[in-house]
């Protein structure tokens, strides 16, 4: 059921890390939209999420209810609108009595929430977990809980696990019932933690704890490395301050090769309304795109962390492989590698799907690499 419910990494855009709580129907509707005209969904985005602060408290029926302020409409009517242009609608709940921005959660609702978003016609939940215990026999619980309520709600919604990554999901989550399952604390646009703040990561420490989970991943079970960043540019919308300092478009362009190798789910959560032309060339890289989709479902293995150079290593459905270098350091450098050290024997014709041409043929490849950057290789067998 799992794999069918969610075959690929889901994608799509999140409201969250762009509006925080203070959303309504109005920016959702020109978010899908947007989503249609730039190409989103074409390209394979095909979710609009609602994150936290869509919540009104519960009528005298105990029924959740929408904010009558913000969705106006109501719920079901936004999910008619973005069904009719060809999207999917997930929305947020929390396994507790209060969401993190303490909305109305669904501890002790499960079954009448469940029957509610199928009511609504929602296909997917993300279930957070604030002001829940800490330990693990709880998590497991609760959220096996909300699972079973979801399956038996008679609609397919798939199941998204946001614990955090604190209580190791990818051990249990697939068995409670979750398609995927956050890794990591909030993700913030910028390179990496200074501040030290542990509620808040970059993208390159989320890289390195998700990057030691490929073997938990696969057809219905992925690791969510959290929403992609780019395009934000250290300016979040209505959300106010996220903490993101921002990044340029060679990070925000790594993000993309390396949640795409990581076979993470690729959640933006920009403006799509406002897109440059090097935030749509990013997002929209069906090259990309397709590494992330591959049938197989692989997660890429990190064969290479020395300090300096990543290298990734995805195999893919047709027998090709996918490879990711990234050069961490603070200056542009040059790489050269075998291939038979990623274990790969022969000879390779290399594709680069940035450059999106062949940039080399043979046992391995050497290059420059800029600070930050990361190619993206599709190597096929000659
Ligand atoms: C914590 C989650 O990790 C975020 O992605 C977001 O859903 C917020 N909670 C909402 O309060």
């Amino acid at each position: 059921d799992s794999k069918r419910l969610a075959p690929t990494p889901p994608m799509g855009w999140m409201t969250w890390n762009f509006f925080a709580d203070n959303i309504n129907e109005k920016d959702i509707r020109e978010m899908a939209d947007a989503m249609v005209a730039s190409g989103m969904v074409e390209a394979g985005y095909n979710y609009i999420f609602i994150d936290d602060g869509w919540q009104g408290g519960r009528d005298n029926r105990n029924n959740i209810i929408a904010d009558p302020k913000k969705f106006p409409s109501g719920i079901k009517a936004l999910a008619e609108y973005v069904h009719s242009k060809g999207m999917k609608l997930g929305i947020y709940s929390d396994a507790a009595q209060l969401t993190c921005a303490g909305y109305t959660g669904s501890l002790g609702f499960e079954e009448q929430d469940a029957k509610t978003f199928a009511s609504w016609d929602i296909d997917y939940l993300k279930y957070d977990y604030c002001f829940a215990p800490k330990d693990s026999a709880t998590a497991v619980e609760r959220y096996t809980k909300m699972s079973q309520a979801l399956r038996k709600s008679g609609r397919d919604i798939v199941f998204g696990i946001c614990e955090w990554g604190q209580r190791k999901p990818w051990h249990w989550a697939a068995e409670a019932g979750g398609q995927l399952w956050r890794t990591t604390y909030d993700v913030r646009d910028k390179w990496k933690n200074l501040s030290c703040d542990e509620n808040a990561e970059g993208i390159i420490d989320i890289l390195d704890i998700n990057a030691e989970l490929h073997e938990y991943a696969g057809p219905g079970r992925w690791n969510d490395a959290d929403m992609l960043v780019v395009g934000l540019y250290g300016k979040p919308g209505p959300s106010g301050d996220m903490g993101g300092v921002g990044m340029n478009d060679t990070e925000y362009q790594s993000q993309m090769s390396l949640w795409s190798i990581m076979a993470s789910p690729l959640i933006a959560t920009n403006d799509i309304r406002n897109m440059n032309e090097a935030t749509k060339r990013i997002l929209l890289n069906k090259e990309v795109i397709a590494v992330n989709q591959d049938a197989l479902g692989k997660q890429a293995e990190r064969k290479v962390h020395d300090g300096t150079w990543d290298v990734f290593v995805k195999p893919l459905q047709n027998g090709e492989v996918a490879v990711a270098i990234l050069n961490r350091g603070d200056a542009a450098k040059s790489y050269s590698i075998d291939w038979a050290k990623l274990g790969l024997k022969g000879k390779y014709e290399v594709r680069d799907l940035w450059a999106h041409k062949t940039v080399g043929k043979g046992k391995g490849w050497k290059g420059r690499v800029q600070s930050h950057e990361t190619k993206l290789f599709r190597l096929k067998k000659i």
